[in-house]
């Protein structure tokens, strides 16, 4: 795992953010507000709210490995901090009340907590894939300009949180993933969709979403993570087969 790409990427990526204007008009009104409200309130509590932070009680196996670990899951979380502000700004825009905690948000920790830092880093991966659905569903259907810019810039960092998933994962996983982990991959990735689709699919109605829209999302996400996971375990796997055939 080279943590020294990740770590130019991170702090790149700080460069050139433009901030949504949250000034400008705005024109969503009744049902589909109260319901936008709730749905972004939620997801500023969600998306790098709370302790934003590797909460396993191993947690310091993985980011204590080495300084550059610590270094790139720190940047990691930094940008999920960035999310939490930009969707305040987006909760404040519609005049939303802010949340501290939900059932759902206690869950979503208490399996981080308990389940080691493996699962949580695959919990975590499986949100962020979900949650792309969630902002490019919002992003086409919003009809406000600064909140379908705050998706943007999220989802231009999620892509890229995305890929670190697949390379710490190609570099602990050097053969591919199993199959036992690809079917756990897929069922947690359901589960989660569902789970967002309960707790927002209201709101992604209203604006126009579907759920078809959101799953597939969901599913093409995946998809393209094995896809991508299974392209970097390719050479080694042909290397390890050479260095089979001719040790024999
Ligand atoms: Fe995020
Ligand atoms: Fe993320």
């Amino acid at each position: 795992m080279n943590y020294q790409t990740w770590l130019t990427h991170f702090r790149a990526n700080r460069e050139d953010r433009p901030e949504p204007e949250w000034s400008a008009p705005f024109s969503i009104t009744g049902e589909k507000l109260h319901l936008l409200r709730k749905s972004l309130a939620e997801y500023q509590l969600g998306d790098g709210g709370g302790e934003c932070c590797l909460v396993a009680g191993d947690a310091e196996t993985y980011r204590g490995a080495s300084e550059e670990a610590r270094a790139v899951v720190d940047a990691w979380f930094a940008e999920e901090r960035e999310h939490s502000r930009l969707l305040a700004r987006a909760v404040e825009r519609v005049g939303g009340e802010f949340i501290t905690s939900t059932p759902a948000f206690r869950l979503f920790y208490a399996i981080r907590r308990t389940l080691g830092v493996q699962f949580e880093m695959l919990v975590l991966l499986i949100v962020e894939i979900v949650s792309t659905g969630y902002y490019r569903v919002l992003r086409r259907q919003v009809g406000d300009e600064p909140i379908a810019a705050m998706c943007r810039l999220i989802l231009r960092d999620e892509a890229r949180h995305i890929d670190f998933h697949r390379d710490r994962l190609a570099a602990r996983q050097p053969r591919g993933a199993g199959t036992l982990w690809t079917w756990q991959f897929h069922l947690l990735g359901r589960a989660c969709a569902w789970f967002l689709w309960l707790g927002h699919g209201r709101c992604l109605r209203a604006l126009g979403g579907t759920r078809a829209e959101l799953f597939a999302h969901v599913v093409s996400g995946q998809r393209n993570f094995l896809a991508e996971l299974a392209e970097r375990a390719r050479p080694r796997a042909a290397l390890t087969a050479r260095t089979t055939l001719s040790a024999s």
